[in-house]
């Protein structure tokens, strides 16, 4: 009997209809744009951890010493038999909450990134036999069937990675996140904060340059997913602070005119010198839009948690 199952809700590699399609309209429209799950495949959920180490990138930190301060209460407050958790990653932060809920029986990681699952689930496993360990490959963006597993149910998403969605895909995502809990059931979710500028771009363009190395990633999993020929030297990475749509958003910059082939699309795409593809927004928050977004998918915030410098948010709500 093995405690840890892992179900794929997607092809077992990213060659699928739905990267060919993604590739096509978005280096068809106008300015270009890729959507940013295709940055993690194996090498790109590693470079993800080393992120998660930089000295400038503080959300991780910032979460980690919430997690730590408030485990017990969010396991008092929810009681929960089954955690779910959407781009679950390595987990890692997750523990301290696994290890708070004493009544856990389920755990469900959901993640596009399959390497990611193997590695987090199967020591979860291992130190945990008492615990069923259920791991989805599935894409938190479109419909998901979760196991029946018994409530409550506690959904976490953690890292700031609702950020990551625009915000008409942010309400479309909250209201799936309420069809998949029942009332009394609760969400936890981690939103990075409004703060100075400089902070922010700093998080996101890093001195030893892992972030550029991971934005460029995209670029390496078209290559040899779709059979284009990007030369991601050819491109530069750019972290710019919106400060209307408060959100940082990452592009790669042309650094020549270039015409690149993507032979599974039969496609010749041009870029200018300096023109700019965009690959990721990361939006920041504050506490009454959190408050109102949720209230309008159905859940009422109860728990605000910063960490000691006020820089990211943990928060927890009920369904009604
Ligand atoms: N929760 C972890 C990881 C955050 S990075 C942490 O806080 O450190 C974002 C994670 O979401 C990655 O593991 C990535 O593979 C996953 N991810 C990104 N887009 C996804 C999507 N559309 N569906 C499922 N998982 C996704
Ligand atoms: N969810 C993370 C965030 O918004 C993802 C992330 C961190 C990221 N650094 C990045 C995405 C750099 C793209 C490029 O903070």
């Amino acid at each position: 009997m093995s405690p840890f199952q892992i179900t794929r809700t997607l092809p077992k590699d990213a060659t699928g209809a739905a990267l060919r399609a993604d590739v096509l309209s978005g280096l068809t429209a106008t300015p270009k744009t890729l959507p940013p799950k295709w940055f993690y495949d194996a090498h790109g959920s590693e470079l993800f951890e080393q992120i998660t180490e930089l000295p400038e990138y503080y959300p991780t930190r910032a979460e980690r010493e919430i997690l730590l301060d408030r485990a017990g209460e969010i396991a008092a407050a929810s009681g929960a038999r089954t955690l779910v958790e959407l781009g679950s990653g390595s987990s890692e932060k997750t523990r301290h909450v696994i290890d708070a809920l004493t009544g856990l029986r389920a755990y469900v990681p959901v993640d596009v990134s399959e390497s990611a699952l193997i590695g987090a689930g199967e020591a979860l496993a291992a130190e945990r036999p008492d615990l069923e360990v259920h791991a989805l490959v599935a894409d938190f963006t479109a419909p998901l069937t979760l196991p029946d597993t018994p409530g409550p149910r506690l959904l976490a998403f953690l890292g700031g990675t609702v950020g990551n969605l625009l915000p008409d895909e942010r309400t479309v995502f909250l209201d799936s996140v309420r069809a998949l809990l029942a009332p009394g059931d609760a969400l936890l979710l981690g939103t990075d904060l409004v703060k100075d500028e400089e902070v922010l771009v700093r998080a996101y363009d890093d001195a030893a340059g892992v972030t550029a190395a991971f934005d460029k990633n995209v670029l390496s999993v078209v290559n040899r997913e779709l059979g284009a020929d990007f030369d991601p030297d050819a491109f530069a990475h750019v972290a710019l602070w919106d400060a209307e749509n408060e959100w940082i958003e990452m592009r790669l910059r042309s650094l020549a005119e270039q015409t690149v082939k993507i032979r599974a699309l039969d496609l010749a795409v041009d870029f200018a010198a300096g023109e700019e593809l965009r690959t990721e927004v990361s939006a920041k928050f504050r506490e009454d839009g959190v408050r109102s977004e949720l209230r309008s998918a159905g859940m009422e915030l109860t728990h605000w948690w910063t960490d000691r410098e006020a820089r990211f948010a943990l928060s927890l709500s009920v369904v009604r």
